[in-house]
């Protein structure tokens, strides 16, 4: 896990948050191993908005990726703040309940959770 730890830590510092000046770097481990980092990438037109996980996510995907089997995000809250409800939706795409999603500060502080008890009863499309 130190591999993605420090990879969302460093890709944190690329963040484009000068709206809330709330820097968010994640990083998602995808089946295989290999890591996919994202930071927030805000918008003058503050909707348009991304969060750091999304774009990890899409990164994934985009390099034919479909299975995230662990999930770490730095914010500089403390205690480390949890991804937000829409990132948590779409990390569960991805990722089944029992993904650990680690949370950091840049001070070392660290929270663990799993996507599970971030989200439990995930919407999943079941057409009948
Ligand atoms: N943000 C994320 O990147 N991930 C989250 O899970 C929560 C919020 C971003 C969105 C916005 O750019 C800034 O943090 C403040 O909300």
């Amino acid at each position: 896990m130190k591999p993605a730890i420090e990879a969302a830590h460093r890709v944190q510092k690329n963040a484009y948050a000068p709206y809330s000046r709330f820097p968010v770097g994640a990083a998602v481990v995808a089946e295989d191993g290999e890591v996919f980092t994202g930071a927030n990438v805000e918008n003058a037109a503050y909707p348009l908005s991304r969060c750091a996980e999304q774009i990890a996510v899409g990164a994934m995907v985009a390099a034919g990726r479909r299975r995230i089997r662990a999930v770490v995000v730095v914010t500089p809250a403390s205690p480390p703040a949890p991804p937000c409800g829409a990132c948590r939706q779409v990390l569960a795409e991805f990722a089944p309940p029992d993904t650990p999603v680690i949370c950091r500060n840049p001070q070392g502080e660290e929270r663990r959770y799993t996507l599970g008890e971030l989200l439990p009863e995930a919407f999943r499309l079941k057409t009948p």
